[in-house]
């Protein structure tokens, strides 16, 4: 009745940002990714007779009721496909650098389906774990797998189609992705699942994101297929680009950078105006990821650890798949 589970995070080259169900957490569009090994969530859940409640420690400290009241309604879940209504001592510890300001439900709900699931000796494929994970959170569902990873939007109202799988490509070996954190990891002002919802009902160009994603997600997985890391780059800025303009774009506006994040975007066209493999990408916070290679990554670390406001720098290659035991 207890197991422990490891996953990393991973950063969208096609972003996920809207939904076509919210209950089910459907996803409006596919999305696609690389999990990254620098990254590790690790979380223990032990089912024990007797419990009152689920009970949540994050990092070390009992967590904040919104974040253990999400926890127990996944939980619930996976108490349903074992028939039990036992409730669990949930343990979880993100491994990432220091102010790292990444903390993502991706490796976090990753993780838990993969112990609780364990735990309670729920016994799933692989697609239908994702399916579980996404319940958690739709970035959670990339997260089970190693390297690049691509998550379908699905057609089902039931949401059995809306799960991810990994996707092979020369690429996966020598690609790094270099992660420079801004003004220390604050707090994020908008949580990217209430602002995806804002989004979608106030963005005048939330139609148009949406209708974009199935074009950028074919040239992802192309550049992918073929080895392109230029067009891959190339891709994911301009898909990164495209969902922050979505968001500023909402009334009230959802701006996730600051003057940092632009300063970084300036080094990062610095940086390919010279020859060096750097493309950049953003999600609901100001940090700047910079895709690379295993090659050019020392110098778009040193470049990147440079600018004013950057307070950390941390470079990482593929990770693997969600284990547990
Ligand atoms: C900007 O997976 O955190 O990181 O499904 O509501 O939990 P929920 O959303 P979440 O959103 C991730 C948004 C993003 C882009 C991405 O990872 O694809």
């Amino acid at each position: 009745m207890k197991a422990t589970a490891r996953a990393c995070a991973n950063i969208a080259l096609v972003k996920y940002w809207g939904k076509r169900d919210a209950r089910l957490n459907l996803p409006a569009a596919g999305s696609l990714s690389l999990t990254l090994d620098a990254l590790v969530t690790e979380t223990t859940v032990a089912f024990e007779a007797g419990l009152a409640a689920d009970e949540l420690e994050l990092d070390g400290v009992r967590a904040k009721a919104a974040d253990a009241v999400r926890t127990s309604e996944f939980l619930d879940l996976v108490r349903a496909l074992a028939g039990t209504t036992m409730r669990a001592r949930v343990t979880s510890a993100n491994h990432f650098p220091t102010a790292s300001g990444l903390a993502s439900s991706a490796s976090g709900y990753a993780a838990l389906a993969l112990a609780a699931t364990t735990a309670a000796g729920v016994t799933l494929t692989t697609r239908e774990l994702s399916v579980l994970a996404r319940r958690g959170s739709g970035s959670a569902a990339r997260s089970l797998f190693g390297g690049f990873a691509r998550m379908h939007a699905g057609e089902r109202a039931d949401g059995t189609d809306a799960y991810a799988e990994p996707l092979a490509s020369p690429l996966t070996s020598r690609v790094r992705m270099v992660i420079a954190v801004v003004g220390g990891g604050v707090a994020k002002a908008f949580g990217s699942r209430d602002a995806m919802e804002h989004c979608a009902e106030t963005s005048p160009l939330y139609a148009a994101w949406v209708a974009l994603v199935p074009a950028d997600l074919a040239a992802a997985r192309a550049a992918l297929v073929a080895g392109d890391l230029a067009a891959l780059g190339e891709l994911a800025e301009a898909n990164a680009l495209a969902m922050h303009a979505t968001a500023m774009a909402s009334r009230p506006a959802v701006i996730y950078w600051q003057p940092t994040t632009l300063a970084l975007l300036a080094a990062v066209r610095g940086l390919r105006s010279t020859g060096v493999a750097a493309w950049a990408t953003m999600d609901a916070g100001p940090h700047v990821k910079v895709l690379t290679t295993d090659t050019d990554a020392p110098v778009v670390a040193l470049a990147l650890r440079s600018v004013a406001g950057v307070t950390a720098v941390t470079t990482a290659a593929a990770g693997p798949a969600g284990t547990v035991s």
